[in-house]
């Protein structure tokens, strides 16, 4: 599909020179992740795939510049003559997904499938070398035992300097896995989780503490 490919090259611009973990790849593997999903379940696979590709660009957080969402996904779709109810449903897929502390839950099964497929990239080994790569981006110590994880996340305390890469994980990649959508991503999530476990009991007996 001519779109699609559109789109892929599209991000790939885009992302040329974002190494924050919005990135080209990140955005590919959300995209295969949610084709994969979508193989068992009944949803439109051209809004799975345009959404998954384009869920990134308008975010606030791949421009620290501007405090308000962009229009690129909307201008991509203009351009490519994307049908206009298509376009509708993949920037509300858009709006929806993105995590920022609050738990919301897309109304289409093609936004599920779009959340379960983001979310997945952020746990297991990808997660943990995308959390590490973050941290280190943003000047922040990979673990600090005096500061306690933050119980809850917003909008305005995500951002927030004062954590660690270790407490990133308690409060957000270890609660994913029971925020999944759809089967398929249930038991990925499952299994990616079990590894996130592992590679934390690990790092403490490497670093000599009991937990956190
Ligand atoms: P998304 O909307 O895809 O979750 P984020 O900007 O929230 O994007 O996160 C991008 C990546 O960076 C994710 O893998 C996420 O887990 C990680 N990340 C976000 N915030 C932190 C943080 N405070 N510490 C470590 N990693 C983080
Ligand atoms: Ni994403």
């Amino acid at each position: 599909m001519e779109i699609i490919e559109n789109a892929i090259d599209y991000v790939e611009e885009f992302f040329k020179n974002d190494h924050s973990g919005h990135d080209y790849s990140h955005t590919m593997r959300v995209y295969l992740n949610a084709m994969k999903i979508a193989e068992t379940e009944d949803a439109d696979t051209f809004i799975v795939a345009l959404s998954a590709l384009l869920h990134d660009i308008d975010d606030i957080k791949t421009s620290p510049t501007t405090t308000e969402n962009k229009d690129n996904a909307r201008k991509f779709m203009e351009d490519n003559k994307v049908l206009p109810y298509v376009q509708e449903k993949v920037l509300e897929i858009i709006n929806e997904i993105s995590f920022k502390g609050n738990h919301k839950t897309p109304n289409s099964i093609e936004g599920k499938i779009v959340q379960d497929a983001d979310r997945l990239d952020a746990i297991g080994a990808i997660g943990i070398a995308r959390a590490f790569t973050y941290g280190g981006n943003k000047n922040r110590k990979m673990y600090d035992f005096s500061i306690e994880p933050k119980e809850n996340l917003n909008e305005e305390n995500y951002r927030d300097e004062n954590s660690t890469t270790i407490n990133h994980f308690y409060e957000k990649l270890l609660k994913l896995k029971d925020l999944m959508n759809t089967q398929s991503a249930k038991i990925e999530a499952e299994k990616r989780h079990q590894f996130m476990i592992k590679f934390l009991k690990e790092f403490y007996d490497e670093i000599g503490v009991e937990d956190l």
